[in-house]
């Protein structure tokens, strides 16, 4: 049985990225936990076939975008598709905002964005290990029911 199917349920973030030209991406993540309170640090787990790991390791950002519920769709779409073959922006209908702290954007959609500069990448088995130090947040709504993802499903928040 996968790990993914045995720890579970996690939060569903998507992450923003850019490459060194600055072309942005955004991708679905479930492997995320909180690291520090203060200053706040978050880690990923990203595989290396991903856009976003080639991104992040060029650029040393991004950003992480707690999703709600309402954001289902999104998620799958930019769960299931890579940033090569097309702008998720635009087929999951995510608003870009304007980072203050990096270069690549914000998503207008989530509750809560963190703006991050990464500290560390390793890789740990078939994954890296990202971790990145919040340098800004942005709070849109403080009580939401947040997306939650078991491998194969992605459903809403437990009652
Ligand atoms: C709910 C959900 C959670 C996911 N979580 C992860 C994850 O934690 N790490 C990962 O490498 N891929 C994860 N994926 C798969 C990537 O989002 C997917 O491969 C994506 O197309 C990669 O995008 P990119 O190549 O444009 O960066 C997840 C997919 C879904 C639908």
């Amino acid at each position: 049985m996968k790990i993914s199917e045995q720890l579970w349920p996690r939060i569903v973030v998507l992450i923003t990225s850019t490459n060194k030209e600055g072309k942005e991406n955004v991708m679905t993540v479930s492997f995320v936990m909180p690291i520090s309170f203060l200053p706040k640090y978050v880690g990923l787990a990203i595989a290396p076939s991903r856009v976003t790991l080639k991104n992040i390791k060029e650029t040393k950002e991004f950003c992480l975008n707690i999703c709600s519920e309402e954001m289902l769709e999104a998620a799958k779409i930019c769960g299931s598709v890579s940033g090569n073959e097309k702008d998720k922006f635009i087929a999951a209908g995510l608003t870009k905002e304007k980072a203050s702290k990096i270069k690549c954007p914000i998503i207008k959609e989530s509750p809560i964005s963190f703006e991050c500069k990464v500290e560390l990448i390793k890789k740990f088995g078939d994954h890296y290990l990202v971790i990145g130090k919040v340098l800004r947040e942005v709070i849109r709504k403080d009580s939401f029911r947040p997306l939650l993802h078991k491998t194969r499903e992605i459903f809403p928040s437990l009652k």
